[in-house]
């Protein structure tokens, strides 16, 4: 059944993970609208808010100058959008296809950028220099078994006085039913020991299906992932949580700017998002 824990070990778990998200970077290059980057003020959603959340914690209140490493990448929206906004990027993925279709994207917009397949818990070995910045949003975590070695690729990746920034979907929305008619719990809010086993052959996006269907991800609440963090050494300087959703985890969820929500009467009952920026010293 969808989301039982399982006994798997990290390789076995990764590959497969590796095969689905393989499997979407076609469904995505369809459905991600890149035809709207052909406008050079475009900038993806994600990073339009994101660089809202994190502009005054900037030198000089932009990403003009710095280098930033962005990891999980994916087709490289966001990592162009950051591009836009003044950054020099480097984009970090698993996926070979993926990093495909970011490379192609970029070169068509004509914008500068190093692309990066590693694992990410493997990204400080695999990329060159340091950064001013290190960035991941939305759809990147749960992915991940170990957030201790992914909090040591962080602090290792970043310069002194360099700034980690994570929006993503909140552990508390994960242990809701995608599918309940009201917000019912089903899922751990708490890290088991074990992985969430899911059987989909759709995307979050688009309509293409997914020859590879199963996926693991691991659920890691506030506290594991804030304590991660600082226990790597970074220093927790903005933390916020947010009501709506650039993607719709529920069929219950409304369209409002910005994304999804749920219907009024709930929207204040818990949060959707989570915002945590930290600095290495
Ligand atoms: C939801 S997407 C990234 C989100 C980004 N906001 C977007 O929509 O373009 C998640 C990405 O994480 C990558 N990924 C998953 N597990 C990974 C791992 N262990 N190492 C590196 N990349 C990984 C996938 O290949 C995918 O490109």
């Amino acid at each position: 059944m969808n989301g039982n824990n399982v006994d798997i070990d990290w390789e076995s778990a990764r590959l497969a993970n590796q095969e689905n998200w393989e499997d979407r970077v076609p469904v995505h290059e369809e459905a991600y609208g890149l035809d709207a980057f052909d406008d050079p003020a475009h900038l993806s959603d994600v990073v339009r808010d994101d660089l809202d959340a994190m502009k005054s914690f900037l030198p000089s209140g932009s990403l003009f100058g710095l280098d930033l490493c962005h990891l999980q990448c994916h087709i490289g929206t966001d990592t162009v959008s950051l591009a836009r906004a003044g950054a020099t990027v480097t984009g970090v993925d698993f996926s070979p296809s993926a990093l495909r279709a970011a490379d192609q994207l970029a070169a068509r917009l004509g914008i500068d950028a190093t692309w990066v397949e590693t694992d990410v818990l493997d990204a400080r070995a695999a990329v060159d220099g340091d950064f001013d910045v290190v960035y991941t949003s939305i759809g990147t975590i749960t992915w991940l078994s170990d957030l201790n070695r992914w909090a040591a690729q962080i602090v290792a990746l970043l310069r002194p006085g360099g700034m980690f920034f994570i929006r993503d979907g909140h552990p508390a929305l994960y242990a809701l039913d995608e599918n309940a008619v009201e917000l019912t719990t089903r899922y751990s809010y708490f890290a088991t020991g074990h992985a969430q086993q899911w059987d989909d052959d759709s995307t979050y996006v688009g309509e293409g299906r997914l020859a590879h269907t199963r996926t693991y991800e691991w659920p890691h609440p506030l506290s594991e992932i804030l304590g991660a963090l600082l226990r790597a050494g970074l220093r927790l300087i903005h933390f916020d949580e947010g009501r709506t959703l650039p993607w719709r985890f529920s069929d219950r969820m409304v369209e409002v700017p910005g994304g999804y929500a749920w219907p009024d009467a709930e929207r204040d009952k818990l949060p959707c998002t989570y915002t945590i920026i930290a600095r290495r010293d």
